[in-house]
């Protein structure tokens, strides 16, 4: 019974405290996560969509610099003047200047048919017809302006010059998660250009200047978009920004790092971004594998004059920074919900000490009074309902306590009443038994005392008269005055017996004890049985007159003190006391002999009537004292000591209900 529940409060509040707190905090961390996640990548692809934009920018001023320059050198009159007389030499040394200036791969003029006029690169290299070049023929077609991007054949190339041949000569490196690129080997080229019609003043079209640079292994455009855009930031030994522009799937020029740090050029662009860049024609916005590292990338087709898909523009951002950031954010998260935890776990124990430690403090002394034991008090400082659940323990063991007190108590108080009930009904019981056997007693010894009276009369009429008429030396007078002696005595008993068995009812009138005390003394201290004894009296003073019978209670001290001074034959002393008994309610009158005493199995007797120890005794004396006092509402009681002496105590109500 004692342990109903295997877990304690404590235990159950940190579990479930904890449950409350980690179940939320799990939640909302992790939605906290997603919506921080998808916010930050968010943020950070749209940032990669203004990059691209950035970048197409850059990458569409680079053609609109190569135009310029173009439109300049096809506007000096030196230069048509040139072109019109067919001057290749003049033409080559000043295009030549020009290209190195502008740090331009192709400065070629070509007539309006597209055959070469001059190359800046090659002095040699000319009369071939370049009208197979798109942005050339384009030109011719429209006599405007023509500039974009476009795919060169080594051989072109090599026409302008074996070093740019070589510029744009890449063996492919095996990428992962990349298609497999056509050739082992890429030898063609992409490159920025511009055709600029040459007119003379009148305008008349005379040829065109053709003006461009090779992108492969020219990082001029992804430097300067990586300058501008991330302002060349640096993250974790990484830079930030990468740009990479793509000859269909081969990066020709990139920033994008190898492990050893070099460019990572000859790479492949991954199969996804392929389908859809190169193949769909699509933007491809979103978490990138760039070569080694995750970027937050964005990709765009880049087209040729006639709309075809010849390359890919690439801006990235390193992932890592994004990463770290969320990583960062869920750290503190988990921190604070840590925290959170730990704070909540203290709370939880310490409020959970605060509700078990008294509870378990009830607990122990709801088991002490379960087991008997209400002597205690408990004293905790808990919660109010816990405080009051202690109180009333504490009261209901005091209670508890109080109640086994009384009923111990009311035991033991038991145990006496009826100790003193079986005492008064045995006392009861005697005197009723005494009472009756005198009343039966009574009715016999008036009946043989009336039978007896008159032969009694009779003989002590007749020998009276005998006694009168013998003469006074008759020698048989002496018997005859036996016989009247004896005669006088048997009536004398004979009345007595009347007496006791005519049971008067007492003629109870208001009478001074002491009084009559005085009277009896008076009368007695004359008596030759009386000689050797010395009365003593102790009367209280101002007692009340008690409602009893004069004649009787007369009758009763005669009788005790007669008794006395028998007992005391050799002399002796007679106390006699009256007094107020303790209670007020009734007077006590006190007969103290220093006679023989009266030993146990006596005692027992000396009520009963004709119970004598004396040889002239009748025995009738103690049993009609007794029976007198009784109709008056008292008692006899006798203390006695054998060879020391005898104490009969008289207890007689002041004003008792009989009397009434
Ligand atoms: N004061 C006393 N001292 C000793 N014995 C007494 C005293 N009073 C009474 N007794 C005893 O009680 C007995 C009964 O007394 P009682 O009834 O007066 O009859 P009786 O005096 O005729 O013997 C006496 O015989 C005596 O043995
Ligand atoms: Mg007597």
């Amino acid at each position: 019974m004692k342990t109903l529940s295997t877990k304690s409060i404590q235990s159950q509040l940190i579990l479930y405290f904890t449950i409350a707190i980690l179940v939320p905090s799990i939640i909302t961390g992790m939605v906290g996560v997603k919506i921080i996640q998808h916010q930050i990548y968010t943020r950070a692809e749209t940032k990669t969509i203004s990059d691209l934009n950035s970048a197409r920018e850059i990458y569409r001023n680079k053609i609109s610099q190569i135009e310029n320059i173009a439109r300049l050198t096809t506007a000096r009159s030196l230069i048509v003047k040139a072109v019109i007389e067919n001057n290749s030499t003049f033409l080559q040394k000043d295009l030549q200047r020009t290209l190195q200036r502008e740090k331009l791969d192709i400065l070629t003029i070509v007539d309006k048919n597209g055959k070469v006029i001059s190359r800046g690169h090659n002095a040699f290299a000319f009369g071939d017809n370049l009208k197979e070049d798109k942005l050339i023929s384009r030109a011719i077609a429209t006599k405007r302006l023509a500039g974009g991007t476009d795919i060169v054949t080594r051989e072109y190339l090599m026409r302008e010059s074996p070093e740019l041949a070589a510029q744009a000569l890449m063996d492919v490196i095996p990428t992962p998660k990349a298609k497999p690129h056509k050739d082992k080997q890429e030898s063609s080229g992409l490159m920025l250009k511009t055709a600029v019609p040459i007119l003379d003043d009148q305008g008349n079209f005379l040829g065109i200047l053709l003006g461009g640079i090779l992108i492969n292994r020219n990082f001029e455009i992804v430097d300067k978009i990586k300058e501008i855009v991330h302002e060349g930031e640096v993250y974790k030994g990484r830079e930030i920004g990468t740009a990479t522009i793509f000859q269909g799937d081969l990066r020709i020029s990139t920033n994008v790092k190898n492990e050893d740090g070099t460019r990572a050029i000859s790479t492949l662009v991954s199969e996804e971004v392929y389908d859809s860049v190169l193949s769909g024609g699509r933007r491809y916005v979103g978490e990138a594998f760039v070569v080694n590292a995750l970027y937050i990338s964005a990709y765009e087709p880049i087209r040729d004059i006639d709309n075809n898909i010849i390359g890919i523009l690439y801006v990235g951002v390193l992932e890592q920074p994004f990463e770290d950031i969320l990583k960062n954010t869920l750290a503190i998260f988990l921190g604070i919900a840590l925290l959170g935890i730990v704070l909540i776990i203290t709370v939880a124990v310490n409020q959970a000490k605060k509700i078990s430690t008294p509870l378990k403090k009830i607990e122990n002394a709801a088991d002490n009074i379960a087991e008997g034991n209400y002597s205690q008090t408990i004293t905790v400082h808990a919660p109010r309902e816990i405080e009051h659940l202690a109180a009333s323990l504490n009261q209901m063991a005091k209670e508890l306590e109080r109640e086994k007190l009384e009923i111990e108590e009311w035991g033991n108080t038991l145990e006496k009443k009826v100790l003193e009930r079986t005492e008064e009904i045995r006392k009861i019981h005697s005197q009723l038994f005494r009472s009756e056997k005198l009343a039966s007693l009574g009715k016999l010894a008036a009946g043989v005392a009336h039978e007896i009276n008159n032969p009694l009369t009779g003989i002590l009429t007749n020998s009276s008269l005998l006694l009168d008429d013998l003469e006074k030396a008759d020698p048989r007078r002496e018997d005859v005055e036996v016989i009247v002696k004896e005669t006088i005595r048997c009536r004398e008993i004979v009345k007595r017996l009347l007496d006791f068995a005519r049971q008067t009812k007492p003629q109870k009138q208001l009478i001074d004890i002491n009084s009559i005390i005085e009277n009896i003394i008076l009368l007695v201290r004359n008596q030759t049985s009386f000689r050797n004894i010395v009365i003593q009296k102790e009367l209280s003073e101002n007692i009340p007159e008690v409602m009893a019978d004069r004649d009787q209670i007369q009758q009763v001290f005669v009788n005790i003190i007669i008794n006395a001074s028998e007992a005391m034959a050799k002399g002796g002393s007679l106390t006699i006391e009256s007094k107020l008994a303790e209670l007020g309610d009734s007077i006590l009158i006190r007969f103290t002999d220093t006679g023989t005493g009266i030993s146990d199995d006596i005692k027992e007797k000396i009520f009963d009537p004709f119970f004598t120890t004396k040889e002239q005794g009748t025995g009738l004396g103690l049993s009609i004292s007794y029976g007198i006092i009784e109709q008056h509402g008292g008692d006899i009681n006798i203390e006695s000591k054998p060879g020391e002496g005898t104490k009969f105590t008289i207890r007689l109500p002041i004003y008792s209900q009989e009397s009434e």
